[in-house]
C-alpha cells in the first residue's frame, strides 16, 4: 500500500471510531433524547453522502485514459446514487423535526468520509472503495443502534446500505482489472 493510501485508510479509521463513540454515548441516554441522537447520526450520514457525491463527481470529471472509461461510468452512477441518498436523509431529518445542515464549511468535520486527493485512476478507485467500506460499517452500526427505536429511519438506512454494498463491489471489481493495477505500478 502506498503512503498516500495508508494516510487515507488511517484517517478513515479515526473517523469511524468517532462515529462509534457517538453511538455508545447515545445508547446510555434516555428515550426523550433518542430522536436527538438519531438526528445527530443522520446529520453525519447526510454530510457523508454529500462528500461522497462530490468525490465521485471529481473522479468522474478528472479520470483520463482508455482504462478510465468503465470506471467513469461507475463514478457517475455512484455520484447520482449518493446524491439520492443525501436527499432521502435530508427528507427524513425534516420529518423528524430537524433541519438538514448543508453548510459546506463544516461538511468534512461532520461526515464519515474524506474528499480525497487521488490523481491516478488506481488511487481514485482505492479511495472510493475505502470510503464505501467505512460507510458500510457505519451504516451497519447505525442500523443496529436504531433497532426498533425508529423503524422508518432503520428501513431507509437498510436500503442505502444495500446500495453502498453494491458500490463497494463495483469498486472492488474495477480493482480486479489487472490493467489498472499494472498502470499504477
Ligand atoms: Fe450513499
Ligand atoms: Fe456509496
Amino acid at each position: 500500500m502506498s503512503t498516500y493510501n495508508r494516510h487515507f485508510v488511517s484517517d478513515m479509521q479515526t473517523i469511524r471510531e468517532r462515529a462509534r463513540d457517538r453511538m455508545e454515548q447515545g445508547a446510555v441516554i434516555g428515550d426523550d433524547q433518542q430522536t436527538e441522537t438519531v438526528l445527530a447520526l443522520l446529520d453525519e450520514a447526510l454530510a457523508t453522502e454529500i462528500i461522497c457525491t462530490l468525490r465521485y463527481k471529481n473522479h468522474y470529471f478528472t479520470a483520463e485514459g482508455v482504462l478510465a472509461e468503465a470506471a467513469k461510468a461507475e463514478f457517475l452512477e455512484h455520484a447520482r446514487e449518493e446524491q439520492a441518498h443525501a436527499d432521502q436523509i435530508a427528507e427524513r431529518i425534516t420529518q423528524l423535526g430537524g433541519t438538514p445542515d448543508l453548510d459546506p464549511s463544516t461538511l468534512i468535520q461532520r461526515g464519515h468520509a474524506k474528499y480525497g486527493s487521488a490523481e491516478s485512476l488506481h488511487e481514485m478507485i482505492r479511495e472510493d472503495l475505502e470510503a464505501e467500506r467505512v460507510a458500510i460499517q457505519v451504516y451497519r452500526e447505525m442500523i443496529r443502534y436504531i433497532g426498533d427505536k425508529d423503524p422508518t429511519t432503520r428501513r431507509m438506512l437498510e436500503g442505502i446500505l444495500e446500495q453502498e454494498e453494491e458500490h463497494a463491489d463495483d469498486m472492488a471489481g474495477l480493482l480486479e482489472d489487472g490493467r489498472i493495477e499494472a498502470a499504477a505500478s
